[in-house]
This record gives C-alpha cells, structure tokens and sequence, in this order.
C-alpha cells in the first residue's frame, strides 16, 4: 500500500508541495526551499520557527514553552514540532522567516600577476603523411614543445582525439590545468577559458565568474547557504552528520547544489557556457571545506579539534557533484587548524599581513569570530566561538541584513531615528542596528558596564520622558527597550531589545575581545602598537566603528586605525584562482600561522569574563 501524501501550501507566497503523512512542517519549509530561522537545526530547542496553520490537520507536541499564551491564542506552532496530518495551508510570518541578505560580493581589489593553473593553447599540427607517421597525441605534445615524454591525459580524451582533430582540420584548442591535457576542442576555441572563485560561508555562498585570460571578473551571485535549515552554527552541522546516517552527503549535496545554482546564474549573466569552465578554487571555514568535500567533520569538534585535512586539496569536479566542463578540477584552500580555515588563510593573503613590517591585526566577524595578529615575523590567529548574534540569529527580533531590518539606529535630544535596508517599515534588527541600539542605551547609562538594562524606575533622572516611556516590563521578555512601537512597525508588534538580547551580546563581544587580548599577550604588545585593525567579511563592512567601540566589540583605539577591507575571503579565493604561485603563498601561511586554541589556555575564563564587561570609550568623539 502506498503512503499517504499531502499538499502543503506556505503562504503568503502560495507555494506548495507533497510530503507524506507525519513529515514535520520544518521539514516541508524545506522541501518548498523556504528558509526559516532555526538557531537547533529542528531538534525542538530554539523556538525560532513559529508558523501558523491556517487550515489542516496536524500532530503536535512540545510548542507550549516557547509560545505566549497570546501567541498560542493566534495559532501559533512551531515548525519542527508539528506533523502533518492532512492537506494544509500554512503561514510563516515575518519574524519566523530568514530572509536573503544583503550579500557582499566586493572585496580589496587587488593587482597581481596572471597565471592562471588553466591555460588554453590553440594548435595547428602538421597532417599525419607516410614520411611523418607521427601518432596523434605525439603531434599535439610536440606542438606544445614539451620536452618530457610522459603526457597526461585522461584516457577518454585520448578516445575522441582522433576525431576531432580530423573535424577541425589538424587544428585544436589543447586545454592544460598545470601540465595535464583536461580538454580538447576543435577549432579555436582559445578565447574561452574561465574559472569560479567560491567563498562558501556557514551562512553565505558567494561566487565569482573570471576569464583566466584576462583575470577580468565577469560576475558576482550569491545565495544563503541552504545548510543554515540544518543549524546555524558549524558544531550544529557537525552533530546532524553524527546523528544521521547520510547527514554527511545531504549537507554536501545541499552545499553543492547551491554552488551549481550560482554557477548557472554566473554563466547566464555573463552569456558564457558552463562547459568552458575548468576550474574551481574554494574557501571556507575548516568545516565548510569538510562538508563540500565530504569529509567526515565529526572530530573538528571533539577535543583536541582536529580535522581531517589541513593543506590545500585538488579534485576533479565531477567528484563533488560541481557541474562545469567535466574535466573541471577543483582547489580547495588549505587551513590553519580545526576551527582556523582557509578562509583566514585567504584573508590574511588578501590583506597582506604576512608581508607586514608593522603590526596589524584582522577579524573577520561571521558566525564564528575568527582573529589574526602579527606581521611578517611571527602571525597568529585563533576562533572565537561567538556565534551568530551579529547575524542577527539569537536575538529575539533580530534578522539578518536584509529589506526592513534596523541597520541604524540612533537616540537624538528629543526623538530617535531609525533607518532600515531598503527604507522599508521595520521587521527586527540586523547586527548592525543590534550594535547601534546597545552602544546609544550604553552611553546614557541604560544599559550599565556590566549589562544590565535598567528598570524605568532606575533611570538616570535627566533622562527625557521618551527614553522613559520606552522602557518596558515585558510578561515574557522581561526588561525591555522599545526600539519600535507597533505602530510604526510592519508586524504590529513592538520591536523590542531585550535583556536577553544584550547579555547574547555581550557574550559574542566578550568572546572576540578576549581572542583579541590573549593574541596581544602572546605577542606581547599593546593596544597602541597596532597600526592598523582591519574588518573583514560581510558583516565587518557595515559597522559603524564608533559604536562598535562603545559595545567592546573593538579595541578602543583611533577610529582612523580600523580599516574595512570587504569579503577578503572572496578576494583570497579568487587570487588562487588567477595565481598558480599564489597557491604556494597560501600554503605558506597556512603552514607558518600560529593556531592558538583558546580552550585550553588557563587564562581563558578570566580574560573572558573580563571581556563582557561594556566598556567606556575613550578614544570616541
Ligand atoms: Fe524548531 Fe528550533 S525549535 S527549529
């Protein structure tokens, strides 16, 4: 007999799809490939993903603690505790949706010299007679001088030489990645050559379209990393392919489809067909490049945090189902340790810190922290397990940076100004507006050093009534700031920052700032001598640095000394893709970088607690 199946509908934008009886409403997000926020990747314990059903019959159990009695009056359940029973239709609100964000795509853009792994040489080779009976391959080698008798080919190639080099008249487009022959096109076909640079991030997938001919980028797509519906934190994604028999390869396929998906959209936008690109170069943190390239990341998370691999890897395409010319290869970029991955790697290239006489130090704020100190003497770096609250996950209204999120926020004399992405009515706050919000509370004393926020009745007196009436007594939230009354916003509902909000806050900030003290006493230095703080990713390029000094999230040093060098990881990856010889740099540094792991360091706690504390900002104008 066969399963039952049902039709799910989402609205507001009507999709639908069939799944069989008892999948959960999670599960079936999913399947219509509508992301919805979930911080436990499913498991029951986040509470991010309440959805309300409309119409259908369901089977529930365990809402209840994470739902207000208003929100149960209103139909609300969550997601991934919700089977499906019937036909339904389904509502996700706004607030339960994790939307596209604002994705940076652009970086430091650099100079350097091209030569590209892939090259692209056009032949015309003499026709076989009696007097040079010369095999065909050997007219090709010949033709491309190489000195060596021992071609590399592979043998299906080799299989449809003949032919085509009949067809084109002993004429051909001999393709080398390095010195293997990966192609053979008749005719001349020199002009097409390309490769993708990716940045594959816990969140974020970024590619970027280059002719290698040139090194010109053509275009730039990217899309959420549909593994966040997994967890939204790598050691989430390392417990699913520990606790499910094919967690490994979904989570792979699920990256490599994103990857396929960008790179139609690149070769469309540029007007170019796929099968003229011959390679790949990856970066990503040490679990992404675990996950793409299917290798068990179980002991990343097991003390001592060891991976499976360390140094760069290349690999034929087809082998991580990636859909360019099939002889594509793919390079991935080494790490530095089991949470130190080649995007750090391709960060510290970009930036150019290892060739630094001066001091310099790197963040790269994404949903983990990672750190780089140093010059060209000695580099080290470490992981802070930040997680994602400046992406706005964690945060009771927060979003990531996308239409309708708060990214400023600011307290005048006598009202407060907001601005949103894309000048829409507020949804929730995005890390940006999250740090504005606490750096104003900070610096009238609503929120004190050690982060609490104040009761209205423990207000500074002088004060304006406004700031007054915007403190709350929240019957689930408890004190709380009203950042947008209902009103003005697009839900209805008060968006509000809550205690909760800014003690997550400070554990995300405390965590960076304590990697960034405890690197500083290795090398044993001071504040003032770094020359230059330097921001990486995409969420670095946002901040205002001011207020990120008044939170504690960086150094209290002149504002003129922090520098925002975009996705570098991007600008690293696509670097290796146009530079053979850069490929060796990386490889250096990921050898010469020092991995600190702070875990183990028995200062650890203490600079840490010390680290939560919100500071004063002195260097602030
Ligand atoms: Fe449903 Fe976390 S509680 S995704």
């Amino acid at each position: 007999m066969s399963e039952k199946k049902y039709r799910v509908t989402f609205e507001p934008e009507g999709k639908s799809v069939y799944v069989l009886d008892g999948t959960t409403i999670y599960e079936a997000t999913d399947e219509a490939g509508i992301i919805i926020k979930s911080e436990c990747g499913g498991v029951g314990t986040c509470g991010n993903c309440k959805v309300i059903v409309i119409k259908g019959d369901y089977e529930q159990t365990g809402s209840e603690r994470f739902l207000t009695d208003e929100e149960m009056k209103k139909g609300l359940l969550l997601a991934c505790r919700t089977k499906i029973k019937s036909d339904m239709v389904i509502e996700i609100p706004l607030a339960s949706r994790l939307f596209e964000q604002k994705i940076l795509t652009e970086g430091l853009e650099k100079e350097l010299k091209l030569s590209p792994n892939v090259r692209k040489i056009y032949l015309k080779v003499d026709e076989p007679t009696l007097e040079d009976p010369r095999a065909d391959l050997d007219r090709i080698w010949d033709g491309l001088k190489k000195i060596s008798c021992n071609p590399k080919i592979p043998v299906d190639i080799l299989r449809r030489l003949p032919d085509k080099l009949r067809k084109g008249n002993f004429s051909a487009t001999v393709v080398l990645n390095a010195d293997e022959i990966v192609g053979i096109e008749t005719g001349d076909k020199s002009d097409k050559n390309y490769g993708v640079a990716f940045d594959i991030g816990t969140t974020t997938v970024v590619g970027y379209l280059h002719d290698l001919n040139n090194g010109k980028q053509l275009s730039a797509a990217a899309r959420t990393n549909p593994q966040t519906s997994y967890g939204d934190d790598v050691i989430t994604r390392i417990d699913y392919t520990n606790t499910h028999k094919d967690g490994l390869d979904e989570l792979h396929e699920r990256i490599a489809s994103c990857m396929n998906d960008i790179i139609v959209e690149l070769a469309n936008d540029s007007g170019i067909d796929k099968k003229f690109i011959y390679e790949i170069t990856t970066t990503g943190n040490t679990t992404m490049n675990h996950l793409f390239l299917k290798l068990n990341p179980k002991y990343i998370a097991l003390n001592p945090y060891v991976g499976v691999l360390r140094s760069n890897i290349e690999t034929r395409a087809r082998e991580l189902d990636i859909h360019i010319n099939r002889y594509g290869k793919i390079y991935s970029m080494p790490n530095i340790a089991g949470f130190v991955g080649g995007d750090t790697v391709a960060v510290i290239l970009a930036s150019e810190i290892h060739k630094s006489d001066k001091l310099k130090f790197a963040i790269d704020i994404g949903t983990n922290g990672e750190l780089v100190m140093g010059n060209r003497e000695r580099l080290v770096s470490c992981s802070t397990a930040a997680g994602p609250a400046f992406e706005g996950a964690r945060i009771t209204y927060g979003m990531r940076a996308s239409d309708g999120a708060i990214e400023k926020f600011v307290i005048n004399d006598s009202d407060i100004e907001i601005n949103t992405i894309g000048n829409a009515k507020p949804i929730g706050l995005c890390g940006t507006g999250l740090i504005d919000a606490i750096a104003e509370l900070r610096k009238r004393n609503i929120i004190i050093r050690q982060g609490k926020l104040l009761k209205r009745d423990e207000l500074p007196s002088e004060l304006p009534d406004f700031i007054h009436e915007r403190i709350i007594s929240h019957e689930k939230f408890g004190t709380s700031f009203i950042l947008v009354p209902g009103r003005d916003s697009q839900t209805g509902e008060d968006i509000l920052l809550t205690q909760k909000d800014i003690r997550e806050t400070q554990l995300a900030k405390g965590a960076i700032y304590a990697g960034y003290q405890i690197l500083k006493s290795i090398l044993g230095i001071a504040d003032d001598d770094i020359t230059q703080v330097l921001l990486a990713g995409a969420f670095g390029n946002y901040i205002r640095r001011e207020q990120a000094k008044w939170i504690g999230l960086l150094p209290d040093i002149p504002t003129e000394k922090i520098r925002f060098i975009g996705n570098a990881a991007g600008v690293g990856a696509k670097m290796v893709l146009l530079s053979k010889e850069l490929r060796e740099e990386a490889c250096r540094i990921s050898q010469n970088t020092e991995y600190i792991e702070l875990a183990v360091r028995s200062d650890f706690q203490k600079v840490f607690t010390d680290s939560m504390f919100y500071p004063e900002c002195m260097t602030c104008k």
